[in-house]
């Protein structure tokens, strides 16, 4: 008899064959093409991604061009993905493969691990999508789906480390031999098109009979859904809306990008928000932070700040 976890893989893998999203990463990209795409999709979406993907591999083609290229040309190449800290431990991972690794990417999550800007989830995925290695690439929709076809669960978050490791093993043994890369191509697709988190397509999906989720999705509707409480970022009110630091940050970033040079401490604060008054502390702060961590550096000079990309 067929195994469970061998169905829920065989039928997602034939769903797949004729379902499959046509994207730029997925064309027998070499595995820095693989990292490339792999850091952008951790936080922006696909349609995001996609234009942007292709314009970073034009400016760095390889990753000896990646390693070479300034910071300041990373971090301004990273204009519209957001969460730009992505871009510096980039630069690092290339930088590291370059001076330390020859040049190659290594395959196995244990080395991956221990390179810049890469964790258990990161490592999986490269170890899958560009060395097909049977290596489990657990993010929020591996998660759900396994959950909710062999558990009968939204999402068990948090987990405890027992259940963390009970859930690897079944993700690592519904791959098929030699299939990795095509089987989490097929996960991805399956969790964003039919397996969602808000509005799972169980009426019409494929698997529903043998999911355990589906029967209670089908009776319960929306309440069957595990829905996460937000913690609120830090950050500050603009125009009555709580807008967290980490959005403003990436706006002094995005203004220095397109305005290198100097400015009026009180001109930018009313650049970067709509109902700036008196909060130059607040953005001082900001604005220190940002260099410390790298991006930036500034010099200010009474009322004035000059600001530049940090090389
Ligand atoms: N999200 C993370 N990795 C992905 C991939 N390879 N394809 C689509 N979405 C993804």
């Amino acid at each position: 008899m067929e195994s469970t976890t061998n169905k829920f893989s065989h039928n997602l893998l034939t769903w797949y064959d004729k379902n499959q999203r046509d994207l730029p990463w997925r064309k027998n990209n070499p595995p820095y093409e693989i990292v490339v795409s792999e850091i952008m999709l951790q936080q922006t979406n696909v349609p995001k991604v996609i234009e942007k993907f292709k314009e970073f591999l034009t400016l760095f083609p390889t990753i000896q061009n990646l390693a070479a290229a300034e910071k300041s040309q990373v971090i301004q190449s990273w204009s519209g993905l957001g969460y730009n800290r992505r871009a510096l431990m980039l630069h690092k991972f290339g930088q590291e493969i370059v001076n330390y690794h020859q040049g190659i990417i290594p395959q196995t999550t244990k080395e991956l691990i221990a390179l810049p800007g890469i964790g258990p989830y990161t490592a999986g995925a490269i170890a899958s999508f560009a060395f097909n290695k049977p290596e489990p690439a657990v993010d929020v929709n591996l998660r759900r789906t396994y959950m909710r076809y062999f558990h009968g669960q939204d999402q068990a978050l948090p987990m405890n480390k027992l259940e963390e490791a009970e859930l690897y093993t079944l993700i690592k043994s519904s791959i098929p031999k030699d299939k990795s890369s095509l089987l989490h191509n097929a996960l991805m697709d399956f969790g964003s098109l039919i397996c969602k988190a808000k509005n799972p397509s169980c009426e019409s999906c494929f698997q529903s009979k043998e999911c355990k989720f589906a029967p209670l999705y089908k009776q319960h509707g929306q309440k069957a859904l595990f829905v996460k409480e937000k913690k609120q970022e830090p950050g500050i009110s603009e125009n009555g809306k709580h807008i967290p630091n980490r959005i403003f940050r990436g706006r002094i970033v995005e203004f220095i990008r397109n305005n290198p040079g100097t400015i009026e401490i009180q001109i930018l604060g009313e650049k970067i928000k709509k109902d700036f008054t008196n909060e130059q502390e607040w953005l001082l702060t900001l604005i220190t932070k940002l260099e410390k961590d790298g991006f930036i550096t500034k010099e200010i000079n009474e009322k004035h700040i000059e600001l530049q990309l940090s090389n």
